[in-house]
C-alpha cells in the first residue's frame, strides 16, 4: 500500500491517458473514466443574484437549502438549510419512492420557509454520474456509493423529480440546473477565488471536475472557450488498469459492495470504504497472531464496525492512541499498548495510500491544465470538500505536499469549500436563470 514517487507518477500518467480516452470521440464509448460534459461554461462572475432553492442529494446528508444571492458586499450569499433523513429503504427501494420522498421533503421545506405559493428556481446537486446534453437534463449513468433505487439508471432525474412534484400538486418548482457535487464545489470556491478551475470531493465517494478546453471535448459542439468536465475518476481501474496496485483487501471490499467491479479507484480511496479496509487488515493480522494475541471477536468480524471517522480519531497526534484503545476495547479484543500502536500504524498506511492515490489523479488533471494553457508554471486554485478531507487530522497536509511534489512547476492553492456544493449549485442556477430571463425579454 505504500508507493514510491515513481509509482505515483506512473499512476498519474495512466490517469492522463484515461482522461484522453474519455474526451475522444472514438474512445469515449468504451472509456472507463467517463469525462462527462456538464454544460457549465463559466465560473461565477459576481453579477448573479436572486432567491433560489438548492437540493443536495448523494453526499453524507440529504439537504435542502434556500440561497439568497445579492450584490451586498458584506454578505453576498445568505443560506438557510435543513437536513432530511434518507433511510436505506428509500435509497434501496424504487425510484418512484425515492423521488416522492425528495418531493415530500421539498414540500415540507417550502412550507416552513413560507414560500409554497412561489415558483422559485431550483438547483439540484445530484452527486452521481449523469449524462447531460443541457443544464436541466441529467440521465443517471449508474448509481454509486450507498444508492441503488430501481428504475432510475438511464432516466432523466429532472423528469422523475418533476413528475413526483406534480403528483403532489400542492406546489410548483422550476428545476433549472443539475450539477455534480464536484461542480458545485468548484463554483462555490470560484465565487471567492476567480482562479478556481478544479473541484474535488473526498468524502463518502471521491471525484473531480475541471475546466477543459471545448476544442478537446469531442462530445460537445463548438471550439471556443471552456466547459467543466465531471471526470468521474472513481471508476478509474474498472478496466483492470490498477490491478497491479490493488490488494486482497481491495478485492474483498469490492466483492462485498453494492456495485462489484465498479468504482475500483473510489473503493481504494474514499471515506465509505476506508474504515472497512482497516478492519479487514486487522482481522487478517489477528488471525495470524500478529495482533490481540490472536483474539478474534464477533464484533471485529462484523462489517462496518470500524468506520472512517474512527480512523480519523486514531490518527490524532495527541489523543489518537487513547481513542484507539477505546475503539478496540469496544470491539472486545482486549488490546495491549503495542496493539494500539500497530493499529494506528495500519490506519496511517491506509489513509496515506488514499491521499497518495488522489494526489496522483489530481496531479494528472493539473498537468493537463498546465499543458492546455501552455505555461511554464501553473497557477491555479483547487476547490475541495468532503468529510474525509475535512475530518481527518493529517489528510489535507499529506495531499497538498504530495501534489506539489508530483507537479513541481505549479503554485496550487487549495481552497476548502466552507459552505458546501449547494451554494455552487445555486450559482449555476443563478446564471441559468439570468440567461433565460434575458432571452425572455
Ligand atoms: C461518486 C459519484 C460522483 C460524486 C462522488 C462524490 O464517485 O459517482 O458523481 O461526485 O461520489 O460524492
Amino acid at each position: 500500500m505504500r508507493f514510491s514517487d515513481e509509482t505515483l507518477k506512473d499512476i498519474m500518467n495512466r490517469f492522463r491517458r484515461e482522461m484522453e480516452n474519455g474526451l475522444g470521440h472514438d474512445t469515449n464509448p468504451t472509456a472507463t473514466v467517463k469525462m462527462l460534459p456538464t454544460f457549465v461554461r463559466s465560473i461565477p462572475d459576481g453579477s448573479e443574484k436572486g432567491d433560489f432553492i438548492a437540493l443536495d442529494l448523494g453526499g453524507s446528508n440529504f439537504r435542502i437549502l434556500r440561497v439568497k444571492v445579492t450584490h451586498d458586499k458584506k454578505q453576498p450569499v445568505q443560506m438557510e438549510s435543513q437536513v432530511y433523513e434518507t433511510p436505506d429503504d428509500i435509497t434501496h427501494g424504487s425510484g418512484t419512492q425515492l423521488f416522492a420522498h425528495v418531493a415530500d421533503c421539498l414540500g415540507d421545506f417550502m412550507e416552513k420557509q413560507k414560500i409554497k405559493d412561489k415558483k422559485l428556481p431550483v438547483g439540484f446537486t445530484f452527486s452521481f454520474p449523469c449524462a447531460q446534453t443541457k443544464l436541466d437534463e441529467a440521465v443517471l449513468v449508474t448509481w454509486t456509493k450507498k444508492f441503488k433505487a430501481s428504475g432510475v439508471e438511464g432516466m432523466d432525474v429532472v423528469k422523475l423529480l418533476n413528475r413526483a412534484i406534480k403528483k403532489r400538486g400542492d406546489y410548483e418548482a422550476d428545476i433549472m440546473a443539475v450539477v455534480n457535487d464536484t461542480v458545485g464545489t468548484m463554483m462555490t470556491c470560484g465565487f471567492d477565488d476567480q482562479r478556481c478551475e478544479v473541484g474535488i470531493i473526498i468524502g463518502t465517494g471521491t471525484n473531480a471536475c475541471y475546466m477543459e478546453e471545448l476544442r478537446h471535448i469531442d462530445l460537445v459542439e463548438g471550439d471556443e472557450g471552456r466547459m467543466c468536465i465531471n471526470t468521474e475518476w472513481g471508476a478509474f481501474g474498472d478496466d483492470g488498469s490498477l490491478e497491479d496496485i490493488r490488494t486482497e483487501f481491495d478485492r474483498e471490499i469490492d466483492r462485498g459492495s453494492l456495485n462489484p467491479g465498479k468504482q475500483l479507484f473510489e473503493k481504494m480511496a474514499s471515506g465509505m470504504y476506508m474504515g472497512e479496509l482497516v478492519r479487514l487488515i486487522l482481522v487478517k493480522m489477528a488471525k495470524e497472531g500478529l495482533l490481540f494475541e490472536g483474539r478474534i471477536t464477533p464484533e471485529l468480524l462484523t462489517k462496518g464496525k470500524i468506520e472512517t471517522k474512527h480512523v480519523s480519531a486514531i490518527e490524532k497526534t495527541k489523543e489518537g492512541l487513547k481513542k484507539c484503545m477505546e475503539i478496540l476495547t469496544r470491539l472486545g479484543v482486549e488490546p495491549s499498548d503495542e496493539d494500539c500502536l500497530a493499529v494506528q500504524h495500519v490506519c496511517t498506511i491506509v489513509s496515506f495510500r488514499s491521499a497518495n492515490l488522489i494526489s496522483a489523479t489530481l496531479g494528472g488533471i493539473l498537468s493537463r491544465l498546465k499543458e492546455n494553457k501552455g505555461v511554464v508554471r501553473l497557477r491555479t486554485t483547487v476547490g475541495i470538500d468532503g468529510s474525509l478531507y475535512k475530518m481527518h487530522p493529517q489528510y489535507a497536509r499529506r495531499l497538498h505536499k504530495t501534489v506539489r511534489r508530483l507537479v513541481p512547476d505549479s503554485d496550487v492553492r487549495f481552497l476548502l469549500s466552507e459552505s458546501g456544493s449547494a451554494k455552487g449549485a445555486a450559482m449555476v442556477t443563478a446564471v441559468a436563470y439570468r440567461l433565460t430571463e434575458q432571452a425572455r425579454q
